[in-house]
């Protein structure tokens, strides 16, 4: 799918939990990524065609941006996209706060310019929407996006865009089996019915949607997901068994299943890929296609574990 100078992908990466690197363990993640293998992601998701990176000034404030610059590195950048992230909670003070935040970004990204720009949440809308225009003039950002807004906020952005003649060219929201806010709130319906992208974010909830962390074995003590996921992943069990059952019987896991699932609900998830075998993961589920049943028997086993997953910086759509 094309939608002007974008090309998206079956799925995007996701490179919040690369701002861990270097702090192995004590990060929101808890993950030790190494630069070599972090590389090797890279290499693996660009031949497959993933080509589509999704970062933030926030992640790690600033180090998932460098890292994933550095495992870029050697890559043309025609051969690559890349999305990140406006921030209004840590915005300085200067004339126009969002083109500061975005020369931080480019410079760490080594990179003129951004193909996707997301205003991370709605915490002001009228006033840090009409700051991007300057900046698609300029061609430092090829198209805008907006993150964890409901329709009412998709719709005044797009208004402050359109007085200029741009729009909301894509929608980033938490979108899994577990978490469906978006959905209900029409959100999906809207995007499809503007020719709009919609990026699912926490497709695998953190990796508890993967079937691999059980209470016996937990997502890694002392990070923040651990603090969020590890008491529920009890609950959680019967729909990951079940997940794991229909990918058994195609040659693909749970969190595949997961991954099929959002992208048969016709959205673009953004997996958070920390292992290069998380790549192969994503050719599987590009190719897996779930049967109507199969959709509706995994959100009746979602809806029954009755888990709320909304993250603590999200407000209901
Ligand atoms: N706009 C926003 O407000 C917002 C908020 C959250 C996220 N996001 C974006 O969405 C991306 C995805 O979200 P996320 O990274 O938080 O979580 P996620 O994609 O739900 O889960 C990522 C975790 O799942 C595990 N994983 C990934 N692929 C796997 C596979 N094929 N098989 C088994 N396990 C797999 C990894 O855990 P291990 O490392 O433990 O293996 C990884 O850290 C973020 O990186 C970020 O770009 C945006």
């Amino acid at each position: 799918m094309t939608s002007k100078t974008l090309t998206v992908p079956a799925a995007a990466l996701g490179t919040w939990a690369w701002g861990d690197s270097g702090e192995a363990g004590d990060g929101y993640f808890g993950s030790r990524l190494s630069e070599s293998g972090l590389r090797e992601v890279v290499e693996k998701a660009q031949s497959s065609g993933f080509t589509l990176w999704d970062s933030a000034a926030v992640y790690g404030m600033g180090r998932s941006e460098t890292v994933l610059a550095q495992a870029l590195m050697g890559y043309d950048r025609s051969e690559y996209q890349l999305s990140t992230k406006f921030t209004p909670q840590i915005a300085g003070d200067g004339d126009n706060p969002v083109a500061d935040m975005l020369e931080q970004s480019l410079a760490r990204l080594g990179t003129d310019y951004v193909d996707l720009y997301w205003i991370h949440n709605p915490a002001d809308v009228a006033r840090w929407t009409p700051l991007l225009i300057p900046l698609l003039r300029s061609g430092r950002i090829k198209q805008v996006g907006v993150s964890n807004h409901n329709l009412r906020e998709i719709a005044l952005a797009d208004r402050i865009l359109g007085e200029a003649g741009f729009r909301v060219e894509a929608v980033q929201n938490h979108y899994s089996l577990l978490y469906r806010g978006s959905e209900r709130a029409g959100i999906l319906d809207h995007c499809r019915e503007h020719g709009v992208p919609f990026f699912s974010y926490m497709v695998l909830e953190q990796g508890a949607l993967t079937g691999k962390y059980s209470p016996a074995n937990p997502l890694p003590e002392g990070s923040s997901r651990a603090a969020v996921y590890n008491g529920v992943l009890p609950r959680l069990r019967t729909l990951t068994d079940r997940m794991r059952d229909i990918g058994e019987t195609r040659g693909t896991s749970a969190a595949e299943v997961a991954t099929a699932w959002a992208i048969a609900k016709g959205t673009t998830p953004i997996i958070g890929v920390t292992k290069p075998e998380h790549v192969d993961g994503l050719v599987r589920a590009r190719d897996l296609k779930l049967a109507d049943e199969e959709v509706a028997e995994l959100e009746t086993l979602a809806d029954d574990a009755n888990v709320d997953t909304r993250g603590s910086w999200e407000h209901e759509m």
